[in-house]
């Protein structure tokens, strides 16, 4: 390991893991996850190679959005077991190595967080301006024209006091109002409260829509919606019921409490934004002023072709500015199944991208497995997106986490929450690992090269061959070593000219997706098959 490795901070070397906790374990048998069984897997996650866990959230929760709509911030919910649980899964992730980042959800509160309760309770109460409560319009309307995302208007009457309250999700998740100074020192306090528990840090839901419009103005019908072929909610653009101005202070401040306690790590949900300029401006203006990972979406945007991803990879890499890091997602609980969307064979080229880029990696889990999107028949749909917006259900990404051909595949005892793949016999933790070319296997061996080559964490970034169609190939180098990938988009074998990378364009081909070659190549002409990426030492 060389020393700018050991300087660097973890979230900048690691790799970080999402666990959906509903469905990654269940340990006393109620066909939901729990913390118990994640603790039970941790012995996984540190075979898999992975260095960091992120929790979806676990807080006390009505349930509504599953866990996206907390009632008390520092409790945990009894579903998912207790703070001895918890203090338990910490401790005996850090005795691996492993560090815990948990989900924070401060735009919203669940409309039964006491602070709500209150606030609801009489237009006198001294809450009443912790949430954004309005007056109807003369004829009885709702005050503007904002959609929430679960679909319906963003504001819901209170009949009792007569005012409508704003929630950009369901009408059970109230938003905080963060132009109120005592709602800050509160949120601040419950997440010192973790901090000093020992968590990592926090991926921070929806962190760009802390700040509205104070004027509530309008939002400007959106010129690229198609009725019928999108998501209704995207009708217009979201101008001012969000990241309006105020935001940047709010996420320094944010920042502030966090970086207060050392090594901590702030990951921020922002909007899915494919121009890779609008990330730039979170990371504020030098090193950890505003989040250290923004998160960047940017891959699960693209159309999956190698102009496309190389154009996007370069421009985003170009875009972080020298005092941020990079980072790259390809799937999370809120969208559709990698191997779904790219096919099980680009999903291979897909995780290879992935584990050598520049900028700090996310799996979600089950990807790592090929898990496919579970078809849900309506009524058995539980997210709430899903019920409001037929078509649109997350659950499809949400299904029971795949341990091995055992009943309910060694999730559950019993009928999980959520409908098991069917192809859960075969696609599985315990079949995958025992088989050498399995995409578990892939991830494997991606985490474990990764971690011991500096070039590929912290080298520089440097695209080859860019009028290439079919194959997006790079270099990563620091200056004792260098990696070049090429991986193939296209179902067709292709043959690479490269560019003289080393003095007898020989290299050493260590590592391909489909797990049975290593040899020297002539890097004139790198053949690869279909579907093939590979790694070379040069
Ligand atoms: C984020 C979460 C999503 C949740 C929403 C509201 O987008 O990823 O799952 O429903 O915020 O909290």
């Amino acid at each position: 390991m060389n020393d700018s490795r050991l300087s660097a901070p973890w979230w900048k070397t690691g790799v970080i893991y999402q666990i959906y906790p509903r469905s990654f374990q269940d340990s006393n048998g109620d066909g939901i996850g729990d913390l118990a069984g994640i603790t039970a897997r941790l012995d996984y996650l540190a075979w898999l190679g992975v260095d960091a866990l992120w929790l979806s959230p676990i807080y006390e929760s009505p349930m509504a959005d599953f866990g996206y709509d907390v009632s008390d911030f520092t409790a945990i919910d009894p579903i998912f077991g207790t703070m001895d649980d918890f203090d338990a899964l910490v401790r005996e992730a850090h005795a691996r190595g492993l560090k815990v980042v948990m989900d924070f959800v401060p735009n919203h509160t669940s409309n039964l967080h006491p602070w709500f309760l209150e606030s609801r309770a009489a237009r006198t109460s001294p809450k009443r301006d912790w949430y954004i409560w309005v007056d109807p319009t003369p004829d009885d309307d709702p005050p503007n024209n904002w959609i929430a995302y679960f679909g319906g208007p963003t504001w819901t009457l209170d009949e009792k006091t007569g005012q409508y309250y704003l929630h950009n999700f369901l009408p059970e998740q109230p938003d905080l109002n963060y132009r109120t100074e005592a709602v800050k020192h509160a949120v601040w306090n419950d997440l010192r409260f973790w901090l000093e528990r020992g968590v990592d840090g926090f991926r921070i839901d929806v962190v760009d829509r802390m700040m509205k419009d104070p004027l509530l103005r309008d939002n400007p019908p959106n010129p690229d919606y198609v009725q019928g072929r999108d998501n209704p909610t995207r009708a217009f653009l979201r101008v001012y019921s969000e990241r309006y101005d105020g935001i940047h202070d709010l996420i320094k401040e944010f920042q502030r409490v966090i970086k207060a306690y050392e090594n901590r790590v702030s990951i921020g949900e922002i909007q899915y934004f494919d121009d890779p300029h609008q990330i730039a401006p979170y990371y504020g203006d030098y090193e950890s002023d505003e989040l250290d990972l923004p998160f960047n979406f940017g891959l699960m945007l693209q159309h999956w072709a190698a102009r496309t991803v190389r154009q996007f990879v370069t421009a985003y890499d170009a875009a972080i500015p020298p005092h941020g890091f990079p980072n790259y997602v390809l799937g999370n609980h809120d969208q559709h199944r990698l191997a779904s969307r790219l096919g099980w064979e680009q999903a291979r080229v897909a995780a290879m991208l992935l584990l050598t880029l520049r900028g700090t990696p996310f799996i979600y889990n089950g990807e790592e497995l090929g898990m496919e999107n579970v078809t849900i028949p309506q009524h058995q749909v539980k997210d709430p997106q899903g019920k409001n917006l037929p078509g649109f259900t997350r659950d499809v990404a949400r299904t029971p986490m795949q341990w091995s051909n055992a009943p309910y595949a060694g999730f559950s005892t019993v009928e999980p929450w959520l409908p098991l793949a069917n192809n859960y016999e075969t696609v599985n933790v315990e079949a995958e690992r025992a088989k050498p070319d399995s995409i578990l296997t892939l991830y494997h061996r991606l985490l474990g090269y990764r971690r011991r080559t500096p070039a590929l964490s912290l080298g520089s970034y440097r695209p080859l061959l860019e009028a290439d169609d079919h194959c997006f190939v790079y270099l990563r180098e620091t200056t004792d070593q260098r990696r070049l990938i090429a991986l193939n988009f296209s179902g067709e074998a292709q043959t690479l000219a490269l560019p003289d990378v080393t003095e007898s364009n020989m290299g050493q081909l260590i590592l391909s997706t489909l797990l049975d070659r290593e040899e020297q190549v002539d890097l004139h002409t790198l053949h690869l098959r279909p579907n093939e990426g590979v790694i070379v030492e040069v």
